[in-house]
């Protein structure tokens, strides 16, 4: 897919600190300064980030906004295969959407669209049946555009960051819309 690569284990340092800055771009307003830094740092780490990298499971997908894929990326996603989905028993091949995240001055120009594309295909291409992902509840700009992505709500599950839970929605849909 144009402008799409899979993340390897050099990109490292690129995935934590993009990772890192577009969690904290899109939500660090939300939060207590001194949680969301400790937040960043313990699901953001370094050696979080290696530990996702060296499971044949868990696989990184980056965005550039040039097809020569110079520069930095500018987005990314993160999938984990085989990852049961909270509510739901009966989930047929799952993979989740860890991670969906793009630069703010990149947002609504398509990168988004591409990365989901990807994670779709490398669902096809492996077997998986079923994409699933948790969103907040108040995250209303990815809710549309998971909708407009054929994902549907089956449930609920906390979200905690420092001393607040909040609400999430868990989405799904079928890899292979009929
Ligand atoms: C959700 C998210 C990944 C979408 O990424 P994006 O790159 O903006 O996605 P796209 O550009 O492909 O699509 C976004 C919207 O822009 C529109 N769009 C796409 N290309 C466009 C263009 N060239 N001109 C105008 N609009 C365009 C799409 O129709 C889409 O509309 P919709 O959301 O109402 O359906 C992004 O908003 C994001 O990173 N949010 C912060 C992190 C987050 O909340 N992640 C989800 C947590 S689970």
């Amino acid at each position: 897919m144009d402008n799409i690569r899979q993340a390897n284990w050099s990109d490292i340092d690129i995935l934590t600190d993009l990772s890192r800055r577009t969690f904290s771009d899109t939500f660090a307003s939300e939060y207590d300064p001194a949680d969301v830094r400790q937040y960043l740092e313990e699901t953001f780490s370094t050696v979080q980030i290696e530990d996702n990298l060296s499971r044949p499971e868990s696989i990184f997908f980056l965005a550039y906004n040039n097809p020569s894929l110079s520069h930095q990326p500018i987005g990314y996603a993160h999938l984990v295969g085989n990852s049961s989905v909270p509510i739901v028993e009966t989930v047929s091949k799952p993979v989740e959407l860890a991670q969906l995240f793009v630069e703010h001055r990149e947002l609504r120009k398509g990168h988004g669209s591409s990365l989901i594309q990807a994670c779709l295909n490398y669902a096809v291409e492996n077997g998986f049946e079923t994409l699933w992902l948790k969103v907040g509840e108040r995250n209303e700009r990815a809710q549309a555009f998971f909708n407009r992505w054929g994902f549907n709500q089956v449930g609920n599950c906390p979200f905690k960051l420092g001393l607040e839970t909040r609400n999430c929605c868990v989405l799904l849909r079928p890899v292979l819309l009929s």
